[in-house]
């Protein structure tokens, strides 16, 4: 376990003179799974066909105090125990160990599953989750037609929520969870269900409670969210908290996290500091896109980046030109120092002088490192492909090219 960086505030803070709301004491939650383990007939006999059970601690030594308004991310790998602790937060797993109390009204949206009935209806969900935080039927009265216009699913409502798509039940949860007026909101990551508007009205929803001094701890892999929402962050690994304090330096925790667990492999692109985000393929640096090249043509690959804030100062590429097969037909790379890289979009270019007598189309891959110390960011096989009229099938080649990089 990595202590928190030394810069963080201490974990747990919750700010001297706001109200405590959630307070997680010393919490931690064991599963145990059974599952057959007789490898042989002789064992089996043995055990007389008795199942073996195995503890598996979920979470372990959870202390954590949110105070009222402070809106928190949480965030850590698949299966780090994010939506376990939403869930004992919510009191709908008890913890194994510790204690865990949150004041005033609680409503949470949950990982699929949790929460509705599958067999009743949409209607019928929305009253029994409404009155389960407490509402009288009068007020859901009140808020019914509220509720299902912000799910957008009026057509939908009488029937059964097994039938809904995972989108579908996801917006009518979280429109349940807005309405009852909670003092604490807990949000998994299930919001990505979503499609983008619906995303859209839930992150301006989530807004709206912040600027209303509601308390909201919500779960994301986005770093962004992370840092544009977020008070701070508490970031789990294997069940322990690793880091609780202000959103930048987690955020650089958990990229550094991601960027050196090496059973993980590099950050996906979508979600790098440097972003690889198309390739264009011409004559001349800049010149008009073509796809259709002669040997002895000149060709450049133009590969455009989105790089954050976050970037390292200088990037090395390295970037092949696949053949059938995915087989890399030759290799382009940035010098070992790398290419020099602001915030905003980096177009860094391969030009090849003449191409050699080539027969195929080959698609383009390209591995992103930080230059400094090595460290692969992400990689990314564009789609895009280009041809070569020439009369020999590939196979690995040495091949002359420049390198050049531009704002
Ligand atoms: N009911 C359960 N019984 C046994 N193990 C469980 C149960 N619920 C969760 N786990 C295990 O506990 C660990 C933490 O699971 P959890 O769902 O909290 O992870 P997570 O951080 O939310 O992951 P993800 O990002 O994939 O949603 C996992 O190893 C998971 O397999
Ligand atoms: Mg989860």
């Amino acid at each position: 376990m990595t202590p928190a960086p030394p810069d963080a505030p201490p974990a747990g803070a919750a700010g001297a003179s706001t109200p405590v709301v959630i307070q997680a004491t010393g919490v931690g939650k064991k599963f145990v799974s059974y599952h057959r383990r007789a490898t042989s007939l002789k064992e089996l006999f043995v055990r007389r066909g008795r199942t073996h059970g195995d503890d598996f601690w979920a979470l372990r030594d959870i202390d954590v105090e949110i105070g009222r308004g402070q809106t928190v991310g949480l965030a850590g790998a698949n299966g780090s125990g994010k939506s376990t602790l939403l869930k004992v937060l919510a009191g709908i797993l008890r913890p194994t160990q510790g204690d865990v109390s949150v004041t005033g009204r609680i409503a949470s949206l949950l990982e699929l599953g949790a929460g509705f009935n599958g067999e009743l209806t949409g209607r019928d969900n929305v009253y029994l989750n409404a009155s389960l935080l407490g509402l009288s039927r009068r007020e859901i009265d009140r808020m019914f037609d509220s509720i299902v216009d912000f799910a957008e699913l009026p057509h939908k409502i009488d029937d059964e929520v097994k039938h809904y798509s995972s989108g579908q039940y996801v917006r009518l949860g979280f429109a349940v969870a807005v309405h009852v007026d909670p003092d604490v909101l807990l949000v998994d990551e299930v919001l990505a269900v979503g499609d983008e508007a619906f995303q859209k009205k839930c992150l301006a929803k989530i807004d709206a409670f912040r600027a209303e001094g509601r308390t909201i701890l919500f779960v994301t892999h986005s770093l962004d969210l992370i840092e544009s929402m977020c008070d701070r962050v508490l970031v789990l690994e294997a069940g322990s908290m690793i880091f609780d304090g202000a959103p930048a330096v987690g955020t650089r925790l958990l990229r550094q996290r991601l960027g050196s667990l090496p059973s993980d492999g590099p950050v996906p692109h979508e979600f790098a500091v440097a972003r690889p985000v198309s390739v264009t393929f011409s004559r001349d640096p800049g010149g008009p896109p073509q796809v259709q090249f002669n040997p002895g043509d000149r060709l450049t690959v133009s590969i455009a980046l989105d790089v954050t804030e976050h970037a390292p100062e200088r990037l090395y590429l390295h970037t092949y030109a696949l053949g059938p097969n995915e087989l890399p037909v030759w290799l382009m790379e940035t010098p070992p120092g790398g290419v020099p890289c602001a915030a905003g979009t980096l177009t860094v270019d391969f030009t090849v002088p003449a191409l050699p007598e080539l027969l195929g189309a080959f698609a383009i891959s390209v591995h992103v490192s930080d230059a400094a110390t090595g460290a692969e960011l992400t990689r990314r096989r564009f789609e895009d492909l280009f041809g070569i009229n020439g009369s020999q099938a590939g196979g690995l080649l040495k091949i002359d090219y420049e390198t050049g990089a531009r704002p």
